[in-house]
């Protein structure tokens, strides 16, 4: 029997993931923890259920990115929200409802080809399973910028559409609070890292999204600390996430 290539392609995905259990216990806590955040009353789960349907994101990272930009703002760390990978742009929006909700606002940064995903290269690890990938997690921009409307919270947001190796290096941003990643592929982290990383403010946040997901963005992360000889302290938000307070001096 013939299966189309969508069948194959999350199938073949599966059966790749399947062989980690620390992927198969995350996904269970994460089932469970998802479907509690349906109900619950608390802040987080008021706004995850505004953007839940529009994002890729695991409730565990979208926690800890809202906790993420709660924290920023309350300890006052200068500069402004960026997220590079928005897709349909659900994780940019809880950036930017977290801000009001605390009474208060940031300037947020949003970077994608908003064409999909750009292809893997040789540097990517699992090229194989990456490339079967290349075009999908598709947002358009006119959506991305309606849900901001929608939701109230488009002021000050800014959509750049285009490869991060060609805009993030002529952004006109000056600082950075918190640095969201989720560019999936090596030579994306690696750009991410390389233009913005001495933008963000000592004491301000890096989340990356990808980093037990695809080992090209590991792998790009890790070479980058080493290269500038930073001890990265990463935390562990689940399987993939990981998130990092900048020190003050890098070493
Ligand atoms: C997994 S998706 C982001 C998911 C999103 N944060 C969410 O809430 O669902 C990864 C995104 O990164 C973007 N991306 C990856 N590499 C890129 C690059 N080099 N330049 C621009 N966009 C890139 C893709 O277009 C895609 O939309």
């Amino acid at each position: 029997m013939r299966t189309s290539k969508s069948v194959r392609h999350p199938l073949r995905e599966i059966v790749y993931r399947f062989n980690d259990p620390i992927w198969v216990a995350d996904t269970a806590i994460r089932t469970v923890t998802t479907v509690w955040d349906r109900f619950s009353p608390s802040t987080f789960a008021g706004l995850y259920r505004k953007i839940r349907s529009h994002t890729m994101c695991s409730n565990a990272r979208l926690r800890a990115l809202f906790h993420g930009v709660e924290y920023v703002v309350r300890h006052d760390v200068a500069g402004d929200l960026v997220e590079c990978g928005c897709a349909r742009g659900g994780s940019a929006v809880l950036m930017a409802l977290t801000p009001r909700h605390l009474g208060t606002h940031r300037p947020l940064w949003v970077f994608d080809t908003f064409e999909g995903l750009p292809a893997p290269t040789s540097n990517d690890p699992d090229f194989e399973i990456a490339d079967l990938f290349t075009g999908t997690c598709l947002g358009d921009i006119a959506e991305v910028r309606h849900l901001f409307e929608r939701l109230g919270v488009a002021e000050g947001v800014h959509l750049v559409k285009g490869l991060f190796q060609n805009t993030l290096p002529a952004a006109e941003i000056q600082e950075i609070a918190l640095l969201h990643i989720d560019g999936d592929w090596y030579e994306s982290v690696k750009t991410c890292l390389e233009s913005l990383y001495d933008r963000v403010t000592p004491g301000g946040v890096i989340q990356f999204d990808d980093y037990g997901y695809w080992q090209g963005a590991r792998k790009a992360v890790d070479e980058f600390f080493e290269f500038r000889a930073i001890r990265a302290d990463l935390r562990r938000i689940d399987y993939s996430g990981r998130s990092f307070v900048k020190p003050l001096c890098d070493h």
